[in-house]
């Protein structure tokens, strides 16, 4: 039967809102350019918080353009609607984001000299952060309980598919150098390093004020406050933001406030050995 809220794409769930045939079409046939960069991200793992940042440490820390264009339209999502809309008016590089795990990427990318930018953020915050998601967006399916979605998430029955599928197809690319990870837990210890790390693997530099400018602006309270960026610009039948904020509590470890001791094992039984033999240690492990 066919889904009234998602297009199926190679098994991965992709929310008609903004996703058609026509879309992942245009995503699979795209001729990567070598400047551009993606950054890429399994849904709720910061992915807001990077169409923030990237374009600042690209242009040196003007913050005309994170405060004067929505998100969506200066770092677009590849896979989206949108993307033919935005992605001409683009200047080089041309920055994208994507949630597409790494075997669907256009062909050209992997043989291309473009760079990636891979954030990845604790499984149990992604799940918690996209259960209050799934309340506000009207496009999403509601949840359930926290019980019931936790379930999907395990079974990989929501948007892009299996968490642990996306993080190891990510860890595990023959992109060498070009790629960068960075977790959202690095991002909230210390914003400013972060930011000089991601400078260097861009090949740019940046003014101490600015590097303080920018890292300002990129703080929650700051990036909450930015109509460009809160998603408050989307009709309240879409997001409705009396059901929970898009920019909601942009912490670490929310999940202590959702998981009983028995979810929290049943939830590490499965990520742990759908892990296991992969090699992949992220900070909270
Ligand atoms: P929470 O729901 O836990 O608050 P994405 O953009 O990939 O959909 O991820 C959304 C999550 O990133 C939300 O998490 C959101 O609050 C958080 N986020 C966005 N900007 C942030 C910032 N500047 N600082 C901390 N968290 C941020």
């Amino acid at each position: 039967m066919e889904d009234k809220k998602y297009l199926i794409y190679h098994g991965l769930k992709c929310p008609k809102e903004n996703h058609t045939l026509e879309s992942l079409k245009y995503f699979e046939n795209f001729q990567i350019d070598v400047l551009d960069l993606f950054c890429i991200s399994y849904p709720k793992s910061g992915t807001t918080w990077m169409q923030e940042i990237i374009p600042l440490l690209l242009n040196g820390g003007d913050l005309t353009p994170v405060e004067s264009i929505p998100n969506w339209e200066r770092v677009p999502w590849l896979e989206e609607t949108r993307a033919v809309l935005f992605l001409d008016k683009l200047s080089a590089p041309r920055t994208m984001v994507s949630h597409m795990p790494y075997p669907l990427m256009p062909p050209t990318f992997s043989s291309s000299k473009a760079k990636a930018i891979y954030i990845a953020r604790n499984p149990k915050d992604v799940l918690v952060s996209s259960f209050y998601f799934h309340q506000m967006a009207s496009f999403l399916d509601d949840p359930g309980t926290f019980e019931e979605f936790m379930d999907k998430f395990l079974a990989g029955q929501v948007l892009f598919g299996k968490w642990t599928d996306h993080v190891k197809s990510w860890r595990n690319t023959d992109l060498g150098d070009r790629i960068f990870y960075i977790t959202y837990e690095e991002l909230i210890q210390d914003l400013r390093g972060a930011l000089e790390r991601m400078l260097r693997f861009l090949g740019r530099q940046m003014s101490e004020e600015a590097l303080d400018r920018v890292t300002e602006h990129c703080l929650f309270k700051n990036m909450k406050k930015n109509n460009m960026s809160n998603y408050s610009l989307v009709p309240q039948e879409v997001m409705d933001s009396s059901k929970s904020h898009f920019l909601r509590k942009g912490i670490a470890g929310d999940w202590k406030n959702h998981f009983s001791p028995e979810l929290e094992d049943k939830f590490n039984a499965v990520i742990q050995k759908e892990l296991e033999g992969s090699g992949i240690n992220f900070p909270w492990d």
